[in-house]
């Protein structure tokens, strides 16, 4: 990247800041970062040299044939005083853009050098002495359009698809003189409703119902001119009545650079560095390169918490605590289960052993009845045996016998 200062006089308009504005940018360093992309020769060099009454970009003449290997960016600084009012303007030239045959992916060094810088102004932000802040981002991307005349390419559709949510998105029709009035109407027509269509997202200035009646109408104006069609010449003419005007001459006449009624150059030009310089900064810094922020930070938090995330999981932290609680409960089932076993198989053991006593206590009883028996019986039959019919000796004798007492 080349970077050229350039101190600059001349009346370009910022100084007519409103106030609050004006000692707000004085403060932030009061820099502006311009990006303009559109393919080889599209008129960007002529339209930042006439935006800023200056050679910023070394205009080509149309015959040039630099052979350009890819998109180089390029960047030049100029400080721009307007009523003792300083500006550091940046303009970002992306030479090389839809220069080839296959253009598929001319967009993507544009959106990592946009990305790049807000990553840059990331880790300023994220440094613990902020001594000195180098804003770098990019304000605004002026998209040049060829004139065709007749719809957006596919080229311009991918690229705006691909950055209109990383920068403020300003769609111009360069080189306007080469299409009529009517041509340029159709035109605009079309690639507002391609824009739509695709759901591209473009820098619009909004009506705020505070504003004063001269701004809203200044706001309408401009909202009506979207997307600018402008001519750039770097070349200052005199015109019928003698002024000296920058224009582009014609055998049929004059168009003007600076005539509202030629071209949307000037109102671009206000919006740009006037009216709506610091709605881009604002824009920029509190939307755009904070939507990129969170997404980093997301990114970046993401692929910490997967592996946090198993630990700390409150879902998974209880799926596991209940996995463990049941494990436990299995076992203590089991054990139950095993203590129960036992119990029982003791307790049958003692039944069947009591039952063993008790058949042998039967058994015993059994046994002594039985043979308690056979003694009666044994007797009863000695007694038989022994029995005889009773003599009178034999009562005499019984009655000494049981007459004893
Ligand atoms: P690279 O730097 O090669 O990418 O080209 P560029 O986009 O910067 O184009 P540059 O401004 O150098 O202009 C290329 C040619 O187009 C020059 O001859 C300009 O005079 C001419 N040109 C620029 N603006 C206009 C315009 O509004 N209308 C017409 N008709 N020609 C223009
Ligand atoms: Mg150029």
């Amino acid at each position: 990247m080349n970077s050229l200062k350039k101190q600059l006089q001349g009346h370009v308009g910022f100084s007519n800041f409103p106030n609050q504005v004006h000692r707000k940018s004085v403060k932030k360093g009061f820099n502006f970062t311009l990006m303009v992309v559109g393919e080889a020769g599209i008129g960007k060099s002529t339209l930042i040299n006439s935006m800023f009454e200056t050679k910023i970009f070394p205009v080509k003449e149309e015959t040039s044939s630099d052979v350009v290997k890819g998109v180089e960016i390029t960047s030049m600084s100029a400080d721009i005083q307007d009523n003792g009012i300083k500006l550091r303007l940046t303009v970002v030239d992306t030479p090389g853009f839809g220069d080839y045959i296959n253009n598929d992916n001319s967009w993507q060094p544009i959106l990592e050098n946009i990305e790049s810088r807000f990553d840059a102004f990331l880790a300023q932000e994220n440094r613990v002495i902020r001594s000195k802040v180098n804003d770098n981002r990019i304000d605004a991307l002026i998209y040049f359009i060829k004139p065709t005349g007749h719809a957006l390419r596919a080229i311009d559709i991918e690229f705006m698809k691909r950055l209109h949510t990383k920068v403020n998105l300003i769609p111009i029709i360069s080189k306007s003189d080469t299409l009529t009035r009517d041509e340029l109407t159709a035109f605009k027509a079309r690639i507002l409703a391609d824009i739509n269509y695709h759901g591209i997202q473009i820098f619009k200035p909004t009506i705020d119902t505070f504003d004063d009646p001269e701004t809203m109408s200044e706001t309408k104006e401009i909202l009506s001119r979207i997307p600018f069609a402008v001519i750039g010449s770097e070349e200052t003419i005199a015109r019928s009545d003698g002024i000296m005007v920058r224009g582009r001459r014609y055998p049929w006449g004059i168009i003007e650079v600076d005539n509202d009624k030629h071209n949307d150059f000037s109102r671009l030009r206000k919006m740009l560095i006037f009216s709506h310089m610091e709605d881009l900064k604002d824009y920029t810094d509190t939307v755009l390169y904070e939507n990129h922020r969170t997404q980093k930070l997301l990114s970046m938090g993401h692929v910490q918490d997967n592996s946090v995330f198993r630990e700390f999981n409150p879902a998974a932290h209880m799926e596991e605590e209940r996995r463990i609680h049941e494990t436990k409960m299995q076992k203590m089932e089991a054990e139950m289960n095993a203590v129960f076993q036992q119990k029982v198989m003791e307790k049958e053991a003692k039944l069947k052993q009591s039952e063993e006593e008790l058949y042998a206590r039967h058994k015993e009883m059994k046994l002594a009845l039985e043979k308690q028996r056979r003694e009666l019986e044994d007797k009863k039959k000695h007694l038989e045996t022994t029995m005889r019919p009773v003599t009178p000796m034999d009562k005499k004798q019984k009655k000494g016998l049981f007459n004893l007492s």
